[in-house]
C-alpha cells in the first residue's frame, strides 16, 4: 500500500480500493469467489480499517470530511458486495435445482416394442427377497411370514436364550411398552418365525421365512436399525450337517450363478449345535480378492447350524425321531454386496437420483 501521509493521500488511497474491490466485485463469478474478497472490504486487516486508524492523524478539521469520504466508500462497496452476493446466491439455487431436476413423469420405453413403459420400479431389497424367494420355491421350499412385534418368548425363549443369558447381548433388542417390562419386543431376527412354523406345522417342513427385523444399532456403513433376514429351516428325518453345507451351496449357485460358492466356517448361536457362520466368494470380484472383501475373497453373509435339541423340545418336536438344521441372514447386506454400495444407509435414502439410477434394474 503506498504511503499516507496526508489528506490527500487518504482521500487517493481511499478512492483506489475502492475501485479494486468494486472490480473485484464485479467480476466475481461465483459465491466461493466473492467470499475471497470478503476479508479485504470487510476484515479487521481491510485497507479500509487502516483508512479509519489514520483519521486520528489528521487536523481536527479534516477529519469530518475525510472521515464521510471513506465511511460512503466502505457502505458502498458494502452494499455492492451484499447485492452480488444474493444474485449469484439465486444463480447458484437455480443452477442446482436444475441439475438436480428429476422428470418424474418421464416413461422409459417399454420392452422390445411394448406401448407400455416402467414407471417405477421396486426397491432393490424388495427386488432381492422376491429373487430369494423364487429361487427357494423352485428347491421345494414354502415361503412363511410372522409378526414383526414378537414376544420375549417366541424372539428368546424358545431359541434356547433364557433371560438373562450373555447370548442376549448378541441382539439390541427395542422393547414395546406393553405388558410386563421387557417383555414384547420388535423382533431381532428373524429367527422367531421358526419357532411359529414348527409349532403350527407338522414335519417334515422345508420353509423360508423373510421379513422385518429391528435392533438398536446405531447405523453406520454396514448396518440399519430396521434390516431385513430371510430365515431357512429344514425339519426331517435323517438331516446331517452335509444336507445343511449341500443346501447353502445349491442355494448360493442358484441365486448368484455357477461362479459363486459358500463356505461355513465354526461359530456359536444358542438355538444350533454344532453352528456356523456362512461365507460366500465375494460376488464383485468373484473371489479373487478386492476392497469390499477386504481382499479376502470370502464375504460373510449369515449364520447356519444344526436345530438345537433345546429348540425342539419348546415346540414339542421328538429331537429323537427328527432332525433338522436353520439358516438365517440379511437381505439389505445381500443387496449392498449386490451393487457394492460402499454405504448400506442409501437404500433408506429415499434420495430419488439413486433410485433412478440404472444400476438398480
Ligand atoms: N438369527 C441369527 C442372527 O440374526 C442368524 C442365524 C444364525 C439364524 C443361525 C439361524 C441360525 O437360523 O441357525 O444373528
Amino acid at each position: 500500500m503506498v504511503e499516507i501521509n496526508s489528506y490527500d493521500d487518504l482521500v487517493a488511497a481511499a478512492n483506489e480500493a475502492a475501485q479494486r474491490f468494486a472490480a473485484k466485485i464485479d467480476s466475481a463469478i461465483s459465491v466461493n469467489e466473492l467470499m475471497e474478497i470478503e476479508p479485504g472490504i470487510k476484515g479487521k486487516k481491510s485497507a479500509f480499517v487502516e483508512f479509519r486508524k489514520f483519521l486520528g492523524r489528521l487536523e481536527p478539521d479534516e477529519r469530518p470530511s475525510a472521515g464521510a469520504i471513506v465511511q460512503e466508500i466502505v457502505s458502498n462497496l458494502n452494499q455492492a458486495f451484499d447485492t452480488k452476493f444474493q444474485a449469484l446466491k439465486e444463480i447458484e439455487r437455480k443452477i442446482s435445482l436444475q441439475e438436480d431436476r428429476l422428470d418424474l413423469t418421464e416413461v422409459i420405453a417399454g420392452l422390445a416394442g411394448s406401448p407400455v413403459g416402467m414407471r417405477g420400479k421396486l426397491h432393490p431389497v424388495t427386488q432381492a427377497r422376491e429373487k430369494l424367494e423364487d429361487t427357494f420355491l423352485g428347491m421345494g421350499f414354502s415361503v412363511e411370514e410372522g409378526p414383526e412385534i414378537e414376544t420375549d418368548w417366541f424372539n428368546f425363549e424358545a431359541l434356547n436364550i433364557p433371560p438373562s443369558h450373555p447370548a442376549r447381548g448378541m441382539w439390541d433388542t427395542f422393547y414395546l411398552d406393553i405388558g410386563e417390562p421387557e417383555t414384547i419386543l420388535l423382533r431381532t431376527h428373524t429367527s422367531p418365525v421358526q419357532v411359529r412354523v414348527m409349532m403350527t406345522q407338522k414335519p417334515p417342513i422345508y420353509s423360508v421365512m423373510p421379513g422385518r427385523c429391528f435392533r438398536r444399532d446405531t447405523p453406520d456403513a454396514r448396518h440399519l436399525a430396521v434390516f431385513h433376514q430371510i430365515e431357512g429351516l429344514v425339519i426331517d428325518k435323517g438331516i446331517t450337517f452335509a444336507s445343511l453345507a449341500g443346501t447353502i451351496d445349491r442355494f448360493t449357485t442358484a441365486y448368484f450363478g455357477p461362479n459363486i460358492h459358500a463356505r461355513l466356517r465354526p461359530a456359536y448361536f444358542p438355538f444350533t449345535e454344532p453352528s456356523a457362520e456362512f461365507e460366500i466368494n465375494c460376488t464383485i470380484c468373484e473371489g479373487h480378492g478386492c476392497r469390499t472383501c477386504s481382499n479376502t475373497g470370502w464375504i460373510e453373509l449369515g449364520g447356519c447350524g444344526m436345530v438345537d435339541p433345546n429348540v425342539f423340545l419348546a415346540v414339542g418336536i421328538d429331537p429323537e425321531e427328527w432332525s433338522g438344521f436353520a439358516f438365517g441372514f440379511g437381505i439389505d447386506r445381500l443387496v449392498q454386496m449386490r451393487y457394492s454400495l460402499p454405504d448400506i444407509r442409501v437404500l433408506i435414502e429415499n434420495d430419488l437420483r439413486h433410485s433412478m439410477s440404472s444400476r438398480y434394474n
